[in-house]
């Protein structure tokens, strides 16, 4: 089978879809040879993110990837966040078809820019 059981699951129920309206910081990014666009939205208190959600507009692995790399960084300290690889997230996922490892990085490069921008809206 080309994608593993996780990779199905979250692609078909994926957790965090939508969108935080008094987010403490988002990040947008895009891959310019898919075209696809992941934009990540954080809740922070006390250093903690306390909530995140996505929206991804591209691929089922890119949906797959987002939505575990959410899950695994929801209730984290940024500081814990922001050394997430898109490796951990594949392994999560149980792998991805070398292929659609981008689409991981899609994911890590969102939160990264997340954060980043909590960090500077804070002034860190
Ligand atoms: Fe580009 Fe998946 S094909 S993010």
């Amino acid at each position: 089978m080309l994608y593993s059981e996780k990779v199905m699951d979250h692609f078909q129920n994926p957790r965090n879809v939508g969108k935080i309206e008094d987010a403490d910081g988002v990040g947008e990014v895009g891959n310019a040879k898919c075209g696809d666009i992941m934009k990540i939205y954080i809740k922070v208190e006390n250093d903690i993110i306390v909530d995140v959600k996505f929206n991804t507009f591209g691929c089922g692995s890119a949906i797959a990837s987002s939505s575990m790399a959410t899950e695994m960084i929801k209730g984290k300290p940024v500081a814990e966040a922001l050394d997430i690889t898109n490796k951990a997230v594949v392994e999560a996922l149980d792998g991805l078809p070398p292929q659609k490892v981008h689409c991981s990085v899609l994911a890590e490069e969102a939160i990264k820019a997340a954060i980043e921008d909590y960090y500077s809206r804070n002034g860190k």
